[in-house]
Formats: C-alpha cells, structure tokens, sequence
C-alpha cells in the first residue's frame, strides 16, 4: 500500500488491535482511539513491536458516544497527519443476553448509543473529511447478528441490523466520491466482548460455525483490511461474512 493513515475506533483490543496491527504491518500510519489512556498505551507498544517499527501508532482518546469527542478525533488525525485515507468504525459493545420481554430498556439504549450512533458520527466526520481531500474507504463492525435474527440477542440484532442499513445507504451516496464504505459481519470471534459466553459455552459457540470452531481477530482483521486495500476497489456497500460458514447454513 502506498502512505496512508488509518484511524481505528475501539482499537486497543480484539478485532481492532488486529487490524491496527495488520495496517502498520503494511506501513500504514495508524491511530488506535479508545476510551482508556492506558489500554491505549499499552496497545500501541504491543503493536509497534510486533510491527518492527513498519509505521506510526497512535492512541487518541475517544468515546464514541460523544459525537463532539468523534469531530474532534478526525480533526485531530488529519492536523497531525495530514490526511484520513481509511476508518475502521469497530467500537462495539453487547451488554445483555435476554429475550425481547426480559431485556432492559436502559441496556438496549446504551448498546444503541454505541453501536449505531457511535458508527453514524464516525461515518459523519470521517465523510467529511474524505469528500475534502478526494476519496477514502470506510469498514464498519457488523456482525452475523447484523444479517439474522440470533436467539437471546434481539437488542444487539438490532443494533447490527442497523450498522448494515447505514453501511449500504452511505455507500450509495458517497461511492461518486471516490469513498467506498463496507461492512464485515464476523461470526463468534475469541475476544473480550463475549468473554462471559465463551466461559459458559464455549463448546456451544464452537459448534454454531460450520468449520466447527470460533473465529480469531486476526481472521476477521484480514478481510477488513482486504475491504480497505484498493484490491477491493470494485467492492462497495458490501457486508462480507467472515463467520466459518455461519452464513451459508
Ligand atoms: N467478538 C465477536 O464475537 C464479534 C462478533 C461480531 C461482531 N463483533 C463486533 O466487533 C467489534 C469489535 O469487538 P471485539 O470483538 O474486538 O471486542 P472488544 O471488546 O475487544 O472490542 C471492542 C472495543 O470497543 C471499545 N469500546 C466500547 N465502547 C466504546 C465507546 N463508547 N467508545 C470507544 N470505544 C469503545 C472497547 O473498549 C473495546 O476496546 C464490535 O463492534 C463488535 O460488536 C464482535
């Protein structure tokens, strides 16, 4: 890949710290935001010696929720470098496991709040800034949960319903533009999100994917850079599955 920066939301675990790592692999400068300094931190010296020193990581703090915060965070990358050629819109949460009638209003807001607005004012300013200097490409979190009803997690479904319907609607306005936007929606991946239910049921979430086992970050970290590289200059408002076969069942 030529230079180019990259800003990765939620960057300082799981998928995200992945991708920053497959991004500054490739000489990528990238800036990993996140809501814990030192999470940050200690994310940033992982990746940068696992990189050999290859590009530039930063950490910027940012909580999604704060659409002023998530301005100010796109302003901020491209004072400092100049540019924003890719954005990894990957801050998420799931905060509850319960049927429609047995879930919590007030759980269902916040995951809201985080996984689709949080999405909706990164795509907003990062936008922004690509029709300004002439292009870019956008991936967002999506899930399996995005493309089917998954039982006991109708608040999340909904949320990841959602990243698709904005992903496909940005795409069209803005593919004129030279911005492509996409999302990935993986299948049961080993990171902190789901600790709780891999301590539970491992077994379980292993046996949902036809390839009999659950994802790794790297793996999904793959297909996100893929959808960011300009190999997938011809793709655009896709969501790709990257799920062991879920999808296909
Ligand atoms: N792990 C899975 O099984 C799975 C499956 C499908 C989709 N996803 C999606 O992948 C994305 C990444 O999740 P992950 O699996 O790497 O888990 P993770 O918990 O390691 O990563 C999520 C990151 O988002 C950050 N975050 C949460 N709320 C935030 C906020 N308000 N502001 C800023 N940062 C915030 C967290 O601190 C964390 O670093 C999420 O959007 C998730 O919904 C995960």
């Amino acid at each position: 890949m030529p230079h180019k920066t990259a800003l990765v939301t939620g960057g300082a675990s799981g998928i995200g710290k992945a991708t920053a790592l497959k991004l500054a692999r490739q000489g990528v400068t990238v800036v990993i935001s996140g809501r814990n300094a030192k999470k940050g931190a200690s994310a940033v010296q992982e990746i940068e010696a696992l990189a050999c020193g290859q590009a530039q990581v930063r950490f910027m703090p940012c909580d999604v929720n704060d659409e002023a915060a998530v301005q100010r965070l796109v302003r901020q990358v491209v004072s400092e470098f100049g540019r924003l050629d890719m954005a990894v819109n990957n801050a998420g949460i799931y905060n509850e496991s319960a049927t429609i009638d047995q879930s919590d209003t007030q759980n269902f807001r916040d995951m809201f709040e985080t996984n689709v607005l949080g999405v909706y004012y990164g795509m907003k300013y990062q936008i922004a800034q690509m029709k300004q200097q002439g292009g870019g490409a956008i991936v967002n979190l999506a899930s399996i949960a995005g493309l089917n009803g998954v039982p006991w997690t109708g608040t999340y479904c909904a949320t990841k319903h959602a990243v698709v319907g904005l992903t496909k609607a940005a795409a069209l306005d803005h593919a004129a533009e030279g911005i492509r936007i996409n999302a990935v929606a993986p299948g049961a991946i080993h990171t902190d999100i789901i600790a709780a239910q891999i301590e539970a049921a491992e077994a379980e979430l292993d046996a949902m994917h036809p390839i009999g086992r659950m994802g790794q970050p790297e793996e999904i970290a793959e297909g996100i850079v893929w959808l960011l590289s300009q190999e997938s200059r011809f793709v655009a408002g896709h969501t790709l599955n990257i799920d062991g076969g879920f999808q296909a069942k």
